[in-house]
């Protein structure tokens, strides 16, 4: 265990599974005591058993990232348990499968689809800072990273709501940015390419050629490439930057 985010608390989205997950293991290995938010309250606590075994802190909390009660319970829910919040990773996010529309052209898409991942990916993410921000603030200031993707940066066929998520992430991530910089807080945003995560393994057989043609690195990143970078941005040898949108992709989004 190293002590780079010793003393500090996170507060992580999507804990329970991929991205999520690993960055909680990498931020409580570091030190910081960390809350787990999810859908999943098994997943979720599932992710705390594991840091609190290997003598870490952590909270599970179950919820859902689009609803805005759910999160402001999740925002007071890590001070009353660790006393003030210091870092946020809002990570929670969907595909369009989960809304049973892979590969749908615009054309195609159900409306209700488009908008739960929309409430999701994107108003998750506003709902999440609306109400971290005032408590990083009475911390004397803090780190958020947002999870957008290389869909936040280009546009992917068949991926419409998602990309135009992502897309939303990385402009609310800016302008957030510069609204939080007078209170010493920096906001920045993860754009990782494909991984390995149970997002994207269940596509793998049907469409990891093409997935793989299109990636230099000729491999899926691993969620705890992404988490390096995510511990990164959330920890002060972070403390220039802010409003930036960091991509990993083995290259995916350089051709
Ligand atoms: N896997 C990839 O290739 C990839 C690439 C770019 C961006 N991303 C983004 O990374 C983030 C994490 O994805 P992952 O691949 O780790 O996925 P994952 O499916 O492994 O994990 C997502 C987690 O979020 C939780 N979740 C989903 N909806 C939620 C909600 N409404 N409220 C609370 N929790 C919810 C799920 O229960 C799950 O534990 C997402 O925002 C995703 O869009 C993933």
């Amino acid at each position: 265990m190293t002590d780079e985010m010793a003393g500090k608390v996170v507060l992580v989205s999507g804990g329970g599974s991929g991205i999520g997950r690993a960055s909680a293991l990498l931020l409580a290995r570091a030190g910081a005591a960390v809350a787990l938010a999810d859908l999943s309250a098994a997943a979720a606590e599932a992710t705390a058993g594991d840091i609190t075994a290997a003598g870490g802190r952590a909270l599970a909390l179950a919820g859902d990232v689009s609803n805005e009660a759910d999160v402001a319970r999740f925002v007071t829910a890590t001070v009353a348990k660790f006393g003030k919040l210091d870092g946020a990773f809002n990570n929670a996010g969907i595909s369009p499968a989960a809304v049973g529309c892979a590969a749908t052209p615009i054309t195609e898409w159900r409306e209700d689809a488009f908008a739960r991942v929309i409430a999701v990916n994107l108003t998750g993410v506003f709902l999440a800072m609306k109400h971290e921000i005032a408590a990083l603030a009475r911390a004397g200031g803090g780190a958020i990273v947002n999870t957008a993707s290389v869909a936040g940066l280009v546009g992917l066929r068949g991926s419409s709501a998602y990309v135009a998520s992502k897309h939303g992430v990385i402009g609310l991530t800016r302008t957030a940015a510069l609204e939080c910089a007078p209170l010493g807080i920096r906001v920045n945003a993860v754009c990782p390419g494909y991984i390995d995560t149970p997002m994207v393994a269940p596509h793998m057989p049907t469409r990891g050629e093409d997935i793989l043609r299109a990636v230099p690195f000729a491999r899926l990143g691993t969620p705890e490439e992404i988490a390096e970078l995510v511990l990164w941005l959330l920890s002060d040898r972070a403390s220039f930057v802010t409003g930036a949108a960091y991509v990993a992709d083995g290259g995916y989004s350089a051709a």
